[in-house]
């Protein structure tokens, strides 16, 4: 068994101890978060302990630590972590800062740290990104991602979430680089605050479309909301030189019902926590994985980094209405 501690017992921390807590090779020892309240509904469901950090670094019984805290808190974090000799899994974005990250990578590109992009982990986009492989239609040339948030979040998370693009979009970039496996080398970025104007006045937009081209010229287009008022939209349309390839929403149940009025199916999941239930199970058991060296991490931090890398510059972009070239670093 690999013991391991929780940072962060918020909305995605609880889904990770629960993971983790049914996950035969792990062991969920200790969780950590300055909201008791948050920490002890995790200890309760699990057997966990409530702990600090520092416990939690200075014991060398603890193999692997999950870091779920507050973004801005992700980098130290995994330094500290990697310092101590634990394995890491740890949320998106790894900072809110590109320099700061970039200033790390050297230093975690070959920890053992897994970056929590669980889309990659979807059984259906992985079966899209099998089909890809496969040619199934031909040679990529252009993707269509599309991801819709139900409804928008609470303003206080908007505040310190470090923006849409850096927040939401990120996994869409992320996404992007897995599947049109080049790195795209150019961003244009539009946003637009069309759904809550105490978004806009926290300074972020709710609305945005992104162009990304790589240097072979594939490109591909991020339609981002953070309201669809319909559920969780979450669909991928990959096009080749012999046909498409798409991923489309999952509804609650197969279920029809077919009247002379038209035809009524069951709605969408309704967010991430349901959306990608299974990925997320699917990530845990990865880390298991690569906590016992059976695997290398699928997600590295320097996918985390390259995906800050196209969400500020979508950031820029949006801000001068011009188009960015990544240069990476
Ligand atoms: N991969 C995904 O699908 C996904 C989904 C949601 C959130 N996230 C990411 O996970 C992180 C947490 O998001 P959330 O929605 O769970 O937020 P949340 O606000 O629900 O939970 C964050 C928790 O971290 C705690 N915390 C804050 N500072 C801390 C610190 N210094 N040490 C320990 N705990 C601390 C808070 O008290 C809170 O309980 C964010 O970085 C977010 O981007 C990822």
């Amino acid at each position: 068994m690999y013991k391991l501690a929780l940072i962060g017992a918020g909305r995605i921390g609880r889904i990770h101890a629960t993971n983790a807590h049914a996950h035969s090779e792990l062991a969920l020892a200790y969780v950590v978060d300055p909201v008791c309240a948050n920490a002890d509904a995790v200890c309760a469901a699990t057997g966990a302990k409530r702990a600090t950090v520092d416990e939690v670094f200075e014991d060398s019984t603890v193999d692997g630590v999950v870091i779920a805290s507050s973004t801005d808190t992700h980098l130290d974090y995994c330094l500290r972590a990697n310092g101590a000799g634990k394995a890491i899994f740890c949320e998106k974005p790894v900072d809110l800062d590109l320099g700061r990250a970039e200033g790390a990578e050297a230093q975690l590109a070959g920890a053992r740290l897994l970056v929590g992009f669980n889309r990659r982990f979807d059984p259906s986009f992985q079966r899209l990104k099998a089909m890809l492989a496969e040619g199934a239609v031909g040679r990529l040339e252009s993707l269509q991602i599309t991801s819709n948030d139900p409804s928008p979040p609470p303003v206080s998370y908007v505040r310190v979430s470090g923006g849409l693009f850096v927040d939401m979009a990120i996994h869409d970039f992320d996404v992007s680089r897995w599947l049109l496996d080049e790195e795209p080398g150019e961003v244009f970025a539009w946003g637009s605050c069309l759904v809550d104007p105490e978004i806009g006045a926290a300074g972020d937009l709710d609305t945005a479309r992104t162009l990304l081209r790589t240097a072979s010229g594939k490109l591909c287009v991020i339609s981002n909301s953070r309201r669809s008022g319909f559920g969780y939209d979450q669909r991928i349309e990959a096009f080749g030189s012999a046909g498409m390839t798409c991923a489309k929403n999952v509804t609650t149940s197969t279920v029809e019902v077919w009247t002379e009025e038209g035809v009524r199916s069951d709605p969408f999941s309704n967010f991430f926590l349901d959306r990608y239930s299974v990925a997320y199970q699917a990530e845990m058991a990865h880390f298991a994985e690569v906590l016992s060296g059976r695997r290398q991490p699928l997600v590295t931090f320097s996918d985390g980094v390259a995906a800050l890398r196209l969400a500020v510059a979508a950031t820029r972009s949006r801000e001068t209405g011009a188009p960015v070239t990544i240069h990476p670093a």
